[in-house]
């Protein structure tokens, strides 16, 4: 049960049972209050006065707290501190905080925040425009700081030595978590000094930053637990603090304990999603299909506030080349500013969406040669030890692995030409085949964020529990620290516990994001046991291949400490960008790369734009796995999540602001029946890797992409149907997600048909 074992996630069974704990099982505390959020109505707008009197009048127990009330500072952030937690005076967007009511049951505060009257002064006539779209900022120039620049190479030379330029602008929608668990905390006041906060929460070092703040308490007086939570992807990295440290605002007012977990429809309006993107680029290229520049501008809806935009950002330029090697790259991030929920980490951090923009243009330059893209795809893949466009080699570079094994087990070339027989022989039923590369950046790109923390404790009877800075969130993280401790230790996994991430075991963590947690934390664990091991080492009177417990009790005796705090950073990591973009920036931002490629079919509905997802093969590069069962279920769960993304689910917001998908019932996420119903996923084989524990790699967000082999097959669907249009064979845009609006549209006019 060590690493690279198929060991079964260890909350598997209770959580299929029901009897895995979250934050709203804690069973209620006598004299809980419930908390329900005050959040705004209206995109836009000044706050007169809040009228809580209707309120109060429902029970003795309700309470309204307001940003009057914050004793500490209100003013917060992610990282720039551009953010009220709750709003004073100027609403910037719906779903803002404007305040926490308090009651004796969650039906009571919830009716009781629907009787408060917030009184606003709407935006004046002479007001400027309310913005809402990417294209709208990019109009009023409304760009917040902190959008990066680069640029490597000739890139106005290689663009005028091209035989081909092509210009072009692709969309990328943005994506609401769905997380199983929306936002969720108990603060517990601890004899009116301490708090304790059980949150659903990616990051407690934050949480922890935050309720200490707005509290006005220390930081060694704020404990914040997290068992599990159900499901993350990134919005619970920044964005569930500020609501956590308003509960705490309640709890420390009213001296007791406060729970508040959202609805489904205040989630959807509070917590911001991922960011939608656009992206204009220039492409010169060859006749055989080699591109030799880019020069591009990414724009990000940002939201109201910052949060982690500019590092979305960031990330999203380190991705425009996805696999390819392009001799000249200019490119340039403006963050918009909108009047809408800030947006936030998810799943790819920027570089699923800086990556289907790339793929989009090399798609059309195929198209406009007559070509497979597949074929240019692997025309341009990077060499072995080649270079990004932001100076970084590419050892261990795994692009012709993992592309050839998918290209050979997807029949491609067979599958081809059946796809080709197929749309021949069908003018409203087409079937597009498409294969997408991917290469994605493990670190975050901000250096301090990599660095990682581990409690150990063996007891006297050999069992061992680990505690460390990462959350558990479904992706099975505790159970592969459990198996670095079993390993290092000689023990079965079933001697090893991890329980709980809590601020007051492990300290000064940093946010389970970038798919790393179970590089660093691993590491910091691992580092934990050898100094153990080291220690038990000294133990006198007992064999060297004794059981762990017999050492352990016999160090005991000998007054040898059993305990030990573990530390880990990643070596040689660290990236600067140059202030004028006038290079490509100085060093390293990765610490390595993992690789994978896929392989989709679909067929379409030509007359509604349907679609279905026949078969997909994939194949990841994850090093040496850590726990094989658990990494296939993240590349399963990540290219579904993905296909989610880049074909039914469409945010819309209306252009008052208001966000109109707040639901299952407007916002399309994939279900069990849009699986395909081939899939075949595979883990690359004698793929190590020295730069991560045990040779492996991380896996969460990699696969992610893959996904837009779906949103490429589709494409190569719509173009079999507009060739019957009379549309002709060339470029065309397909704007994510691929909707069935816009599968229909791209078909081309069928009337002249009818
Ligand atoms: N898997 C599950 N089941 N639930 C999640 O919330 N989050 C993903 C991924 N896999 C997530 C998941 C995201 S966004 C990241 S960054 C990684 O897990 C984080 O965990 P890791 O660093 O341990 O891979
Ligand atoms: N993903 C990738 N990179 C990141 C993240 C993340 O969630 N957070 C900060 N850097």
């Amino acid at each position: 049960g060590g690493v690279h074992m198929p060991e079964m996630h260890a909350s598997a069974l209770l959580q299929a049972t029901g009897e895995a704990v979250y934050v709203d099982d804690i069973p209620v505390a006598a004299g809980s209050l419930f908390g329900a959020p005050l959040l705004s109505s209206v995109a836009r707008g000044t706050i007169e006065r809040i009228e809580t009197s209707a309120a109060l009048a429902l029970d003795p127990s309700v309470a309204v707290y307001t940003a009057d009330d914050v004793p500490g500072m209100n003013v917060l952030g992610a990282i720039v501190y551009d953010e009220e937690v709750i709003v004073s005076k100027e609403i910037t967007s719906q779903g803002q905080l404007l305040g926490m009511v308090v009651a004796s049951s969650a039906d009571l505060a919830r009716l009781a925040a629907r009787k408060v009257n917030v009184v606003l002064t709407e935006a004046a006539p002479d007001a400027p425009e309310l913005v809402v779209t990417i294209d709208e900022a990019v109009a009023a120039g409304q760009y917040m700081s902190g959008g990066n620049k680069m640029k490597s190479g000739d890139v106005e030379g290689a663009l005028e030595g091209a035989s081909h330029v092509l210009e072009g602008t692709t969309y990328v929608g943005g994506q609401e978590h769905f997380y199983l668990e929306t936002f969720a905390t108990l603060a517990v006041p601890v004899e009116g000094e301490q708090m304790k906060v059980y949150a659903s929460t990616q990051n407690p070092s934050k949480t922890q930053k935050f309720v200490s703040r707005v509290l006005g308490v220390p930081s060694a007086k704020v404990a914040v637990h997290v068992k599990r939570i159900g499901g993350g992807f990134g919005g619970k990295e920044t964005r569930t603090c500020p609501l956590s440290a308003a509960v705490a605002l309640a709890a420390k007012l009213s001296g007791k304990p406060v729970r508040c977990m959202l609805d489904r429809d205040e989630d959807m309006v509070y917590s911001g999603t991922r960011h939608p993107y656009k992206g204009v680029y220039k492409v010169g290229y060859n006749d055989d299909g080699k591109i030799l520049g880019l020069d591009i501008d990414l724009y990000s809806n940002a939201g109201f506030s910052l949060d982690l935009s500019g590092s979305v950002m960031d990330r999203a330029l380190f991705h425009v080349d996805n696999a390819y090697k392009i001799p000249a790259v200019g490119a340039r991030g403006w963050l918009c500013k909108t009047n809408t929920p800030s947006n936030t980490a998810f799943r790819g951090f920027g570089g699923p969406q800086s990556m289907l923009i790339c793929e989009s243009w090399i798609d059309n330059v195929a198209r406009e040669l007559g070509k497979d893209p597949a074929e240019v795809r692997a025309a341009n893949f990077y060499e072995p030890d080649a270079t990004t466009h932001y100076g970084q080699v590419l050892t261990d570079n795994r692009l012709e692995a993992v592309w050839g094994e998918v290209m050979s087990k997807s029949e491609y070339e067979t599958r081809r030409a059946e796809v080709a027989a197929f749309n021949a022989a069908h003018r409203w039923r087409k079937r597009g085949l498409a294969a997408v590369p991917t290469k994605f950046g493990m670190s975050f790109t901000a250096k301090f964020l990599n660095q990682a923390g581990a409690l150990v404790h063996v007891y006297q009877d050999g069992t061992v529990l680990v505690s460390h800075g990462g959350i558990e969130m479904g992706q099975g993280l505790h159970t592969k620290m459990a198996q670095v401790a079993a390993s290092a230790f000689g023990i079965p996994v079933s001697d090893v516990y991890v329980d709980e991430t809590a601020t007051d075991k492990v300290a000064n963590t940093v946010p389970t994001a970038a798919s790393v947690s179970s590089d660093i934390n691993g590491m910091a664990v691992l580092d934990a046991c050898e100094q153990i091991l080291a220690r038990l080492a000294t133990v006198e009177g007992v064999a060297a291949d004794a059981p762990l417990a017999e050492k352990a009790l016999a160090a005991h005796l000998q007054r040898i400490n059993l305990s030990a705090n573990g530390f880990y950073k990643t070596p040689d990591i660290g990236f600067e960008f140059d202030p004028t973009g006038e290079t490509a920036g100085s060093g390293m931002p990765f610490n390595y790369f993992c690789y994978g490629a896929a392989v989709a079919e679909v067929e379409i509905d030509v007359l509604t734009g349907d679609h279905v997802v026949t078969r997909a093969d994939l194949v990841m590069d994850v090093g040496d796995s850590l726990n094989p069962a658990i990494d296939l279920g993240q590349v399963e769960g990540a290219f579904v999540q993905g296909m989610g993304l880049f074909t039914t689910e469409e945010l819309i917001k209306l252009g008052n602001g208001h966000v109109f998908t707040r639901g299952p019932s407007f916002y399309k996420i994939p279900a069990f029946s849009d699986i395909p119903s081939i899939f075949n996923v595979s883990l690359l084989k004698d793929a190590p890797n020295s730069r991560a524990i045990h040779s492996s790699k991380g896996v969460g967000e990699p696969p992610l992409f893959l996904a837009a082999s779906v949103f490429f097959a589709i494409k190569d669907a719509v173009g079999a149907a507009r060739v019957d249009a009379g549309l002709g064979s060339g470029a065309f845009d397909l704007h994510s997600p691929a909707s069935s609006e816009r599968i229909r549209m791209a078909c081309g006019p069928v009337a002249p048909e009818l």
